[in-house]
């Protein structure tokens, strides 16, 4: 298998484990009756198995064999709120770093194509990122202030809470 290819498929575990976490937390904050972050956390486990499917599309494409990882189940003792959201931003910019290391090897081989399909990705994690970053600001803005946690929860519920970050270059088909 070409080398663009096994690090392709290699980074669907990523993507994968992403989603898998993203679960795990939707649940947590279910437990915890936060149903507005719970949802959005669902919806970001949809989206991350979305970035999988994206991938898997293009080696489909490309004739290369695509191999599922294993994913291992997520760690899910998150101390607070905010370290849970710690977790989301270092984790998103795991998956940044690596995909800018496929790019940089697409690049290398000449792999237009390849490039192509990961400059959908490298917007998506711009975006990623400063999601992670603007809830976690709203999360030390409220600090232990419940009125202000529940009323994100309910901005998280209507589809409000991330209206300011989404309105700056927001890509669609995620
Ligand atoms: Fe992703
Ligand atoms: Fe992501």
């Amino acid at each position: 298998m070409k080398e663009l290819h096994q690090a392709i498929n290699a980074h669907l575990a990523s993507e994968f484990q992403a989603s898998h976490t993203y679960l795990a937390m939707s649940i947590w904050l279910r437990e915890k009756d936060l149903a507005g972050f719970s949802q959005y956390m669902l919806a970001k486990s949809d989206e991350e198995r979305g970035h999988a499917a994206r991938m898997i599309a293009y080696l489909v494409d490309c004739d290369a064999e695509v191999e599922l990882p294993t994913i291992a189940a997520p760690e899910r003792g998150w101390p607070t709120l905010l370290g849970l959201f710690d977790q989301v931003y270092v984790m998103e910019r795991g998956v940044t770093a690596s995909i800018n290391r496929l790019y940089s090897l697409a690049e290398s081989q000449g792999e237009r194509s390849a490039t192509a399909m990961l400059d959908w990705f490298v917007a998506e994690q711009l975006q990623e990122e400063a999601e992670a970053r603007f809830v976690l600001k709203r999360l030390r803005l409220a600090g232990d202030n419940s009125a202000a946690l529940l009323l994100l929860d309910q901005q998280f519920l209507e589809g409000t809470a991330l209206a300011h970050v989404k309105g700056s270059g927001s890509i669609t088909g995620a």
